[in-house]
């Protein structure tokens, strides 16, 4: 992030600190249970946000060498990203050219070459078909006209996005805008390198599991023993950038940092900044690296749903935690107990309440959910959300 805003995200959670006072979004909106529970809202967020619109697959850590792929499934169709022996990304249709099949059923691993588990044919990691076993007996083809499906993919700033459609468009100033790709080119998230991954599956609807990133108003009670000891509970800032937004949540190291001259401040010594990528992304950097949540549907149900959880470090941290390494009370180094730490929060105390409110929502005994002024995120995620799907914005109601 560029110094001078992160001076002045730090100085204005120091105002609001001091002040006793925290952002304020003007007033309060109520968003409609239908929201959370209706198949047809269901099937119309389905088509628009994960069937055609780019989708964040990972961070270049997770093809972290040449001749790298991974696998997913997690919007629908199966689709296998590759990073070709030169270093260039790429995106494909896991789809066998002869029949269907997926070429790979692996997750992840380091392959030039993928041989259909049905007859054989194999593809190289560019996406063309190199051979196919008995040709004299299978019969001619044109080679050249049975490569895999190629999909619009872009790697930059660290993130790889790809389109779940052959024809679709990434257009990254129309997704980000010029003032979150300058400080997205700020940071160094390219250089992020994959320590560990966790899945959450919740009867609960995804978005319930993207509110529960959106506000501090929570800490004190929720998380009272956990995060709370090291965050100063309903204090943070927020901007928004195009649909997506930011959220610089208060640490206490703040009130250590604001004795040091200026120029030794860092934002997130201070702050954990929770960027919210629209419409199914949290990216969280921290000192050591960075956490990626993406949210997807489960079974076609807006009743399911499962966080995908990588943690990322950066190179020096991880070596400084090799050097440092297990503590005797947990068996684990700093950076394990990080994410565990994370990883328990998230799953034990976040999960369950949001859990417990999807299962208030569907009784139907509650007609919507209320987000105060001082959780601004969740106006403008939802507000960006209907606007996405052509509904009207939530009226603020005065109060
Ligand atoms: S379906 Fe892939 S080789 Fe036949
Ligand atoms: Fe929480």
């Amino acid at each position: 992030m560029l110094k001078q805003e992160q001076t002045r995200l730090l100085k204005g959670l120091l105002n609001h600190l001091d002040a006793k006072t925290n952002v304020d979004a003007g007033g309060i909106i109520k968003a409609p249970a239908e929201t959370y529970t209706s198949k047809e809202r269901f099937d119309l967020e389905w088509d628009s946000f994960f069937q055609d619109y780019p989708q964040i697959i990972g961070m270049s850590g997770d093809l972290a060498e040449p001749n790298s792929f991974i696998t997913i499934e997690d919007f629908g169709p199966p689709i296998i990203a590759t990073r070709d022996a030169d270093g260039k990304f790429k995106a494909f249709a896991n789809v066998c050219s002869h029949r269907g099949a997926q070429i790979e059923t692996e997750k992840k691993g380091l392959k030039s070459k993928f041989s259909c588990p049905f007859h054989g044919w194999t593809f190289d990691n560019q996406g063309s078909l190199v051979g196919y076993p008995k040709s004299d007996h299978f019969g001619k083809i044109d080679k050249d006209c049975y490569g895999l499906t190629e999909l619009p993919c872009l790697e930059k700033y660290g993130f790889l996005w790809v389109h779940p459609k052959a024809d679709g468009k990434i257009d990254l100033k129309n997704l980000l805008g010029d003032k979150l790709e300058k400080e997205f080119a700020a940071w160094d998230f390219d250089k992020l390198v994959l320590s560990n991954e966790e899945e959450y599956k919740t009867d609960m609807n995804w978005k319930l599991a993207i509110d529960t990133f959106g506000e501090t108003y929570h800490f004190s009670v929720l998380h009272k023993d956990s995060l709370f000891q090291s965050f100063h509970g309903n204090c943070q800032m927020f901007d928004s950038f195009e649909r997506n937004g930011r959220l610089i949540l208060c640490k206490r190291d703040i009130d250590e940092m604001r004795k040091l001259p200026e120029e030794d401040w860092n934002i997130t010594t201070g702050t954990l900044p929770v960027y919210y990528l629209f419409p199914n992304i949290i990216f969280m950097p921290t000192p050591e690296g960075a956490f990626l949540v993406k949210e997807y549907p489960l079974e076609n149900s807006p009743h399911k749903s499962i966080s995908k959880i990588s943690f990322y470090f950066y190179p020096e941290a991880i070596e400084m935690a090799d050097k440092m390494g297990v503590s005797p009370e947990t068996g684990q180094n700093p950076l394990e107990e990080l994410y565990s730490a994370f990883g328990s929060v998230i799953r034990d105390e976040d999960y369950v309440v949001a859990a417990s409110s999807h299962k208030g929502l569907k009784s139907g005994n509650i007609d919507f959910l209320t987000f105060g002024r001082n959780e601004p995120a969740l106006h403008h995620y939802h507000n960006t959300y209907r606007e996405a799907l052509g509904l009207q914005k939530l009226p603020i109601i005065e109060s």
